[in-house]
């Protein structure tokens, strides 16, 4: 995989699957835009990829808001001249039982996990639209796909609304030269399951054919795949690594 010239948004990058993601462009020449609300993290991630010799650059924006969505995408085609990849990876977990769920958790998670994938892919159209190229990759979940085990049924609602924009936007862009495709990654050892107890942890993981959690390299690695040419034939699809959990 060669990214040398390339300038990739990963938002959520500064942690987990999206730090991954902005590691891995960055060893393969790319421009990485590690776009979080984070941003003393992602200014951190900055510091040593530039030390190394990459070429990084942090950006602060919460997803929920398509005013900051805009700014970022400015920000990566002032710093380095274009956008060509985006990986829609921020996201949040949440295990709240039906019952108790409120319609302020609801229209967050929604916000966040969903509406920003819609927005951020309308706002980086204009320079892939413009320039025949573009890569879009969507983080979904293995809840996406199978209604969710232990998480919270708007997360589930968000990952399988993920799965239809991928479809919908691949199919209408397909004639920009612009790909777009779905991860759907089952538990992965990040943090982001932080929240769960220890039971339903051991629960999770007796499920799992391949008797472990996802680490977080091997989804990234998943995920860059489907940003690189090596996979310029695959649009509309959603890959799945889970372990085994789910085949598709
Ligand atoms: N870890 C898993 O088991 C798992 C499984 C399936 C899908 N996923 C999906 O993969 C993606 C990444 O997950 P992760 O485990 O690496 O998460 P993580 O919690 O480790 O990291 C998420 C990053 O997103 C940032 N972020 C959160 N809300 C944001 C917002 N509103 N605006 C901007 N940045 C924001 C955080 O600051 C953090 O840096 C998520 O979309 C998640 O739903 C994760």
């Amino acid at each position: 995989m060669d990214f040398t010239g390339r300038t990739a948004i990963v938002t959520g990058g500064a942690k987990g699957i999206g730090r991954g993601c902005v590691e891995l462009i960055a060893e393969h020449g790319g421009n990485a835009v590690i776009a979080d609300m984070n941003f003393e993290m992602a200014k951190t991630v900055e510091d040593e990829l530039v030390k190394k010799g990459l070429k990084a650059k942090a950006v602060q924006v919460n997803v929920k808001q398509v005013s900051d969505i805009e700014k970022m995408v400015k920000t990566a085609a002032d710093t380095f001249g274009s956008v060509d990849i985006l990986i829609n990876n921020a996201g949040i977990f949440h295990a709240t039982p039906i019952e108790d769920i409120t319609e302020e958790e609801w229209d967050n998670i929604l916000a966040i996990n969903l509406k920003s994938v819609f927005f951020a892919t309308q706002k980086v159209l204009p320079y892939m639209e413009e320039q025949r190229y573009g890569k879009i990759v969507n983080l979904s979940s293995l809840a996406g796909r199978n209604g969710g085990i232990a998480n919270g049924m708007g997360y589930a609602a968000t990952k399988a609304g993920i799965v239809g924009l991928t479809r919908g936007f691949a199919s209408r862009l397909a004639k920009y030269g612009i790909n777009v495709n779905a991860v759907a990654p089952g538990s992965t050892d990040t943090g982001i399951l932080d929240g769960l107890s220890n039971s339903e942890i051991d629960a999770l993981v007796k499920n799992i054919p391949l008797g472990r959690f996802g680490k977080i390299h091997e989804v990234a690695a998943a995920i860059v795949f489907l940003c690189s040419d090596d996979a310029a034939f695959v649009t509309g699809a959603v890959l799945d690594v889970n372990g085994g959990m789910y085949f598709g």
